[in-house]
Order: C-alpha cells, then structure tokens, then sequence
C-alpha cells in the first residue's frame, strides 16, 4: 500500500495587516521589509477566530475536493505552534468534534514551520503500515497571538492561516508520496522559542506576559536556515536520481524571500518553478506549505502527477523536506 497526496485546502483570514500599517506600530518601514523578507502585507485572524475554526474551514475544503466522504476520514493530524488550547485538548480533537468526526484518532504535533512536512510524514507512515486508510492533516496558526507586536525583529514576519491535505491509501505507485526528510537538533532549541506556559521555565509566576510570545535570532536562525535547507532538497533529489528540472512545483516553508531565492538559486530553478505566497500572507509557520498550494491549485496551475518539491525549516530546530506527486481527484 502507497500513501497518495490526494487533495488541498486551505483558508485564509479576511483581516489584511500591511507593512504601512506596521511602521505606525514599531520602529519599521514598507521599504526594509520589502527588501529583507519580499512580505508585503499578512493576514490577521479575528479575535474570536480560533485556530481550530481556520483548520476546519481548510479541512472541508480539501475533503471536498478529495473523491471521498467525510466519514472515512480515519485520522487527523494537527500541525500548530499556536494551538487552542496549550496542554488539553488538542487542536486536533477540537477539529474532529467540530466536523462530526468523534471516533478518529486525533491529536497534534509540534515541530513549528516544519509542522507540515512532520505530519505528512506521520501520514505516510500509518498508510503504508496499514494502520489508517483516509488521513486528514492540517497546518493551522493564529501566530498572532504569539506574536509581540513592539518587537520589530519578529511582529513584521508572521500571519494567520491554516491549510489542510486528505493522503489516502492507494496501489497505483505512480501516485505515491516518492520520499521524506525530516530532522532536528535540539542544541540549537534558543534559536526560536516562545519561553512561557512549560515546565522548561521553573519562574512561571514571575514572567512576564512577553514570555508567551515569540523570541528569535533572526540573523543566526537565517543563516543555517539557508545552508541546511539547501543540502537537504540537494540530497533528497539525489537520494530519488531526481533532477532538479524534473520538479514541476518547488512549494517551499514561506519565511522570507531572501531564504526560498537561495535555496531555489542552489538548485538553478527557473522562476516558474517556486511558489511564493510570502508577501501576501508573511511566515504562517504550520500552515504556509499547505496555503501555497491552495494558491496554486486554485489558479488551476497544480495537476495530477505534477511533480513537488517542499521544504521547511522553523522552531526546534527543525527541517525537512518532501518529493511527491500530485495525485489529486
Ligand atoms: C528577521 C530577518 C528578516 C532580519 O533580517 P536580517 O537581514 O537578518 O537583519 P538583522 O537581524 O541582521 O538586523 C539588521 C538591522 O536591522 C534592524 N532591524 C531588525 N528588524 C527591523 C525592522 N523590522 N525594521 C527596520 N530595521 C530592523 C536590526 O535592529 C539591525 O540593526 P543594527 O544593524 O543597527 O543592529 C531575517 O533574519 C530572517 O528572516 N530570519 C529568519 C526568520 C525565519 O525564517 N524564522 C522562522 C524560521 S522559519
């Protein structure tokens, strides 16, 4: 048994922040955003707009365009660093129970912005053990809540969203996901973090509200984002005797311009080639992998046995990197 990427969706909050709107927030401007990240504006979810609400909205949208029913969906996996709920529920179970779906298996990962590869991965992994037959996974962040809006370093970044996939298992071999890559290194953790709302940190009572929001060294986090990134889609295409001019779609974790151009510059991609929806939605962390290709498949450019390359890289550290075809209804 294969494990087929079989549909997309994804939902985007109708909120519009742009960088002229920032530079009256923090010390900023239009210009250096423009220039250092390529995002020009992000979405903003409403205040009563929860993560789960996004994840449903992108949910329905990718079972609808599946080929099959809601009820056979037999789990779902949740990527967010931005969950409802800190500790319990999960993000995921809050999604079954608002689609009806009761009786699935359900919960969350946490691995940032490579959230999306991660539970692809956990898909393909229960499809072809023969675990699960219909898995529904899910990107979805209100990164705005966990975003301090006085810190020019990180409030110009990150936006709202969620994006969602239904992976079903098939016999056609064409259809199969061809390969994964994740990774880690958790020695490099103070690179990204928010240090609140654990038992990692033993003065909960004394910090201060700012410690639920993201930190970042943005600089270093940049630069081994560039040099891990681009060996990985380097080897992944290697390992699968792929060549880069056969990837139809190089769908990358959208965290700045300057980032996916360097990766995409390595592989000596043509324009055509990459996705880029970060300056209009910023870095959604989780959900920006699967919100490019909503973009992409709903301007009708995405088509069965397209193939696609994805790579992400975020919090932990954390990266990887996907091939496979499209193997949409
Ligand atoms: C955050 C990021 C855009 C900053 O760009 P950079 O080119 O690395 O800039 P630096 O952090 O070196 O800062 C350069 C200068 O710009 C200033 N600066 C930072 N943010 C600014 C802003 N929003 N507006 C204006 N100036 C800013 C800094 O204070 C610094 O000033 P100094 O030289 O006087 O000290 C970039 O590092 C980045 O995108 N990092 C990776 C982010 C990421 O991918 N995170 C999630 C993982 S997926």
């Amino acid at each position: 048994m294969y494990a087929a990427f079989r549909s997309i969706g994804a939902y985007v909050p109708t909120k519009v922040l742009t960088n002229e709107e920032l530079s009256k927030m923090v010390d900023t401007t239009d210009e250096w955003i423009t220039k250092r990240t390529g995002i020009k504006e992000r979405r903003i979810a409403a205040v009563n707009e929860t993560t789960s609400d996004m994840a449903v909205k992108a949910a329905e949208k990718a079972i609808e365009r599946s080929g099959i029913k809601k009820e056979d969906i037999d789990m779902i996996v949740v990527a967010t660093i931005s969950p409802d709920y800190f500790n319990m529920p999960s993000t995921a179970t809050v999604v079954a129970h608002k689609m009806g779906l009761d009786k699935v298996t359900a919960f969350d990962i946490s691995a940032a912005c490579t959230g999306f590869i991660y539970v692809l991965s956990i898909a393909k992994a229960f499809i072809e053990s023969g675990m699960k037959k219909n898995v529904l996974i899910i990107g979805a962040e209100k990164m705005s809540a966990i975003t301090d809006y006085t810190d020019r370093g990180t409030c110009i970044l990150f936006g709202d969203g969620a994006g969602a996939a239904v992976i079903c298992a098939t016999e056609d071999k064409s259809e199969a996901i061809t390969d994964l890559h994740t990774a880690a290194d958790g020695s490099l953790g103070d690179f990204l973090m928010t240090p609140d709302g654990g038992t990692g940190n033993p003065h909960q009572a004394e910090l201060k509200a700012e410690a639920s929001f993201i930190q970042m060294k943005g600089n270093e986090t940049f630069k081994i984002a560039v040099r891990t990134l681009t060996n990985d889609v380097v080897e992944i295409l290697a390992d699968n005797n792929t060549k880069a001019s056969d990837i139809k779609h190089f769908i990358p974790h959208q965290a700045n311009y300057r980032i996916i151009k360097a990766v995409g510059d390595a592989l000596k991609l043509e324009k055509e080639q990459v996705v880029l929806t970060v300056h209009k939605y910023g870095n959604t962390s989780g959900a920006s992998i699967p919100m490019a290709m909503n973009d992409l498949y709903e301007e009708g450019k995405l088509e069965k046995g397209d193939l696609m390359l994805l790579d992400a890289f975020g919090g932990g550290l954390t990266w990887g990197s996907a091939l496979l075809p499209f193997a949409g209804k």
